[in-house]
């Protein structure tokens, strides 16, 4: 026995879940049945008993029995025997038999000796319609106290009498008031003649019954299931290697995990093999000798290429693989076979002799030698390439692995396959005497290739150890350039997992070319000195980056000239000068473009996103990071780029209060089980960020965790992008809990990080926010310091370094302009609380009440101006609470209305309480929520600075849902302003409004939306 690990939560299912909970919560108005379906370990039981556990905490009773494997004559009964001793043991025999009318249990007898002696001389029809009344009946007594849940397991192995029972308390559900019945089965065990079948056919024509088919989990979940059995987050391969295998069946999941630390095993372990060949040793002798080639040929085989390789005709082969196809081992397509699970396909070519082995894929190879047509087009190379190998022909398979690896390199998007073609060439060249001659490259080639495969595919490790094995077979003194570029590339791939070498390996490159030697590899090493140069984005950068360029230029080499142009903009984007990042970074596009360097197209693309989203272009960012998705996904690039460009296209959908899209494409992102860490780190980070602001704690808690595992196992050239936001994150969470103490530490963390390792005036960008949950850190704890002086302390002296922080911090752009007035407008709020805190120290500053009113106005009118209604509502609420607090009670009810309407749109729960309990203890209803509007008489026409706002985007041609989303008002509102627009203007329809707007001139000096 081998102790499998399991997960100590339910991953995914959320929706089953659901379905599950709703339908009990329906019971009492009409009956309800699910019938869940789902193959061997795909988590019925683990689904169910999830369901039951939360329904008996949320005061239902859970009533369960299992049917049990015995043959075809099982226990009669056993899953209603199994509920009733439970029921027993809960209430008594007694309690149980007072249960029913006349407490008469006598016929409870036949399922359980504490009910007494069964009678025997009744007849037995009467008997038994007997006991399925009382079982009824006390179900239904059951059910006057509260829900039920009848929960019967593995109907696929229930007795003649079970199925009857069951059937009977189905078709008699409609007097079953409150009781919900739900029943498991393994769809995969049902046969063309299973008994079930016609059971559940019949059942599923009842209107109350539903099934629920349980389908494997999605690449993101199992992903996830990973990481909760490991207990941390899987390296890439691993999680590719265990998703390749077990497809998203968790029970697979488990086994493939047991015992293993680092890998997947290259062997099934014993136990779950014999389970897997249950199924296919019960079938036809015959059969099984098919399906044993078929599984030298793969998870699925096409008809003609099975029948090449057996060597029988149609008919024969049809008919042999029948009894596989109905026994659910095999699905039958149009053309192919395909095994239910790759990991039955897997146990059976483990069950072939060594000597067949090498016979049946050497036969593969051959049939498609002769016939490549027999395989998709572009599988033909790779396919051959497998079996010369599997069939121990060294030659034929050194030559076929390298034809395949070229094709695949070729293709784009198969870098891993062509890492492991590559990696067998390697491995067979010692065996194959001539193999330069063969494939014509020398071993040098095939290692320089295979270093690039492996960063393609994201294997950093493995692609530094290639790097390392070139540079010991290439003369420095010979090859200067090749030998610069592999350390070039070997301090890219060691930089991924922090490797101090990489400046080392940077600068040894740099000498072996010196100005004038080798100008092409010169201009690469220089850029990517310039990424990791001791002082990012320092003066050293810049001019190694604008040598780069010339030197690109001259040498045309477009790559190179992309990267550095890339670069350029980075840095001038750093330098506060946007307007020529963006267009330093749409040069880097088009040249990247025209050389057909997709990788650095696509991380142009990311940088400019990233400098829009910074300039407060939240809507522009996410459209060029959205498209830029859409490119990866046509260059094969989804994985890597494609998910980088995903947390862009969040950010912005974040900062716009998108969250629902948002969320959708982090989740889509993740799904796609990104290559790197830190990118499923950001994706987490953000998604926790959005659960904070909903008030759902307990998922921001897993996302903050989650992303914190994927962040600890990457190493990071500027770690600052992933650490920053996430103690933000844990600042801001325990802000939500009300755990003002424990936030004051996180945030005390962070400032002690950024003293140290941390360097925030880098990062401007994130380090803004993390400021100012900082800052909100203090003010928490100041208010909550009562008499503890330690605490008081403790938060006026970080008050006092977070202002020494920001006073050092730049600010670029609007969108971190507005970050500095919150922070600002925060640090007296903090201020102030530090101040008349019982225990307030004796060194406070003096009072700023005065100042907070203004300071969170400037701040409110900074997010207006970049569009982000979340920050936007917060100053809100504060510049109300502040005036309030100074007796200025109009300008509060406007701006609290209008908080509230920004948290009620966004769902931003907790905020949105906040702001109605401000509301209500100040007595501002929804009476004054109409109350100030605007100054009227300064407008043209009369028209409000909303309506004109709103006239402004009609005369653009925006329909109200788009001004809607614009303004982050409903589309109802929208319309409510288009009317009034139009009956003050005197217009009859939006076309003359615009029309009326143009004529007089209104928007001229304005931009377009
Ligand atoms: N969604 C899930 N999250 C976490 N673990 C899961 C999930 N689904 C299944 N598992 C785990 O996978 C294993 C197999 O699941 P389970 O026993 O529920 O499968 P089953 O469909 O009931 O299979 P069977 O048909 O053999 O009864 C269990 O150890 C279970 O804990
Ligand atoms: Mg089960």
């Amino acid at each position: 026995m081998t102790a499998r690990a399991t997960s100590p939560v339910l991953v995914g299912r959320t929706e089953q879940l659901a379905a599950l909970e709703g339908s009990l919560g329906r019971s009492r108005r009409g009956p309800s049945v699910i019938l869940v379906g789902g193959e061997a370990g795909v988590g019925k039981s683990r689904l169910v008993s999830e369901f039951a556990a939360r329904s008996r905490t949320a005061g239902a009773r859970v009533l369960t029995g299992g049917c049990v494997e015995l043959g075809t004559e099982g226990l009669p009964f056993a899953p209603f025997t199994a509920v009733l001793r439970e029921l027993v043991r809960d209430l008594g025999a007694d309690g149980v038999a007072a249960l029913l009318p006349g407490g008469v249990t006598r016929d409870f007898a036949r399922l359980l000796p504490e009910f007494g002696p069964a009678d025997s001389d009744t007849d037995h029809i009467v008997a038994r319609a007997r006991l399925f009344e009382q079982v009824l009946a006390l179900l239904e007594r059951l059910a006057d106290t509260g829900p039920v849940a009848l929960l019967i397991e593995d109907a696929h192995w229930a007795d003649r009498s079970t199925r009857d029972l069951l059937a009977f308390l189905v078709g008699r559900q409609q007097i079953l008031d409150g009781v919900l019945i739900i029943v498991t089965y393994r769809s995969d065990e049902l046969h063309r003649t299973h008994p079930l079948r016609p059971l559940l056919a019949e059942l599923a024509r009842l209107s109350w019954v539903e099934r629920m088919d349980l389908a494997r989990l999605d690449r993101r979940h199992a992903d996830e299931l990973v990481a909760r059995i490991l207990g941390r987050e899987p390296e890439p391969a691993l999680a590719d290697a265990v998703f390749q295998r077990a497809d998203g069946n968790p029970l697979f999941v488990e086994e493939l995990l047991c015992d293993c630390d680092n890998s997947v095993p290259s062997m099934l372990p014993a136990s779950l093999r014999d389970m897997l060949l249950i199924a296919v040793r019960r079938l036809p002798e015959p059969t099984q000798e098919v399906l044993r080639a078929a599984s030298a040929g793969g998870q699925r085989n096409g008809h003609a290429l099975l029948a090449a390789v057996t060597g029988l005709p149609d008919d024969d082969l049809s008919r042999a693989l029948r009894p596989a196809v109905e026994a659910n081992v095999l699905t039958a397509d149009a053309d192919g076979y395909s095994f239910r699970h790759d990991l039955i396909r897997e146990a059976t070519l483990d069950d072939v002799l060594p000597g067949e082995h090498t016979r049946l894929h050497t036969r593969f190879a051959e049939a498609l030698e002769a016939d490549p047509g027999l395989v998709p087009p572009a599988r033909a190379a790779m396919e051959q390439a497998y079996h010369w190998y599997a069939a121990h022909d060294t030659v034929r398979a050194l030559a076929s692995s390298w034809r395949a690896a070229e094709e695949a390199g070729r293709a784009m998007v198969a870098h891993a396959e062509q890492l492991t073609l590559l990696g067998r060439v390697l491995e067979l060249w010692d065996k194959v005497p001539d193999a330069e001659q063969r494939i014509g490259a020398s071993h040098l080639t095939v290692l320089e290739r295979a270093a690039r495969a492996a960063r393609m595919a994201g294997e950093h490790e493995r692609g530094a150890a290639f790097a390392s094995a070139a540079l010991n077979e290439v003369d420095p003194a010979a090859e200067p350039a090749r030998a610069a570029l592999l350390l070039e590339m070997r301090a890219l791939q060691r930089g991924h997992s922090g490797n101090d070498e990489v400046l080392a390996d940077l600068q040894t490159a740099l000498d072996l070319v010196p100005p004038g030697v080798a100008d092409a590899a010169r201009a690469r090493v220089l850029v990517t000195m310039a990424t990791h140069a001791g002082q990012p984005y320092g003066p050293e950068a810049l001019a190694a980056v604008e040598e780069a360029l010339t030197l690109a230029r001259q040498a045309s080499a477009a790559t190179t000239e992309a990267a550095a142009l890339r670069e350029l903009g980075v840095l001038r984007a750093r330098a506060g000068d946007n307007r020529e990042a963006l267009e330093m970074l749409a040069q880097a596009r088009a040249v990247a473009g025209r050389a057909g360097a997709y990788d650095s197209l696509l991380r142009a693309v990311i940088e400019e996103s990233h400098v829009l989203e910074g300039m407060g272009e939240h809507e522009r960012a996410a459209n060029v990071a959205q498209a830029g998705i859409a490119s990866a996904q046509d260059y094969g690039l989804a994985r890597s780029s494609g998910t980088f460009l995903a947390i862009n296209v969040a950010e912005s959908l974040f900062s716009l209060g998108r969250w629902d899209e948002a969320m959708d494409v982090i989740e889509h992102a993740l799904a796609l089980s990104p290559t790197q860490q830190d990118i499923r780190a950001a994706l987490r980070q953000l998604a926790g960020e959005i659960a904070v602001r909903r008030g759902d704690l307990a998922g921001a808690a897993e996302s903050a965790a989650t992303a914190r595992a994927a962040v600890g196992l990457a190493g990071y050239r500027h770690p600052g992008q992933y650490q920053i936001p996430l103690a933000r994150l844990d600042i801001e969470l325990r802000l939500a809990e009300g755990k003002p103490a424990a936030a004051l530490a996180a945030a005390l963390a962070a400032a002690a990080d950024a003293a140290g390792r941390l360097d925030l005036a880098l990062d401007p960008r994130y380090a803004w926010p993390l400021l100012a949950a900082a800052v909100r850190a203090v003010t928490a704890a100041a208010r909550a310091a009562g008499r503890d002086r330690a605490l008081a302390g403790q938060a006026a002296e970080l008050l006092a370094r977070l202002r020494a922080l920001a006073a050092q911090m730049p600010v670029n752009g609007p969108v971190q302009q507005a970050d500095r007035l919150a922070f600002s407008a925060e640090a007296l709020r903090a201020q102030e609380a530090v101040r008349t805190a019982p225990a307030a120290p004796a060194a406070v500053a003096g009072r700023a009440e005065q100042e907070i009113p203004a300071a969170w106005d400037a701040a409110a009118a900074a997010w207006e101006r970049v569009g982000q209604p979340y920050p936007l509502a917060v100053a809100l609420l504060r510049a109300a609470e502040a005036a309030l607090a100074a007796g200025y009670r109009d300008g509060s009810a406007e701006r609290l209305r209008r908080a509230a309407e920004l948290a009620d749109s966004l769902r931003a729960r907790p905020l949105a309480v906040e702001i109605g309990a401000l509301a209500r203890n100040a007595r501002i209803g929804p009476a004054d929520r109409r109350g100030a509007r605007g100054d009227a008489a300064a407008t043209p026409l009369g028209l409000t600075a909303r309506e004109l706002e709103v006239l402004r985007l009609v005369a653009h041609g925006q329909s109200n849902p788009e001004i809607a989303a614009r303004l982050f008002i409903s589309a109802k509102t929208a319309s409510v302003h288009v009317s009034n627009i139009m009956a003050k203007v005197g217009v009859s329809s939006r076309g003359e409004a615009a029309a009326a707007a143009h004529r007089m001139h209104l928007f001229d000096a304005v931009p377009a939306p």
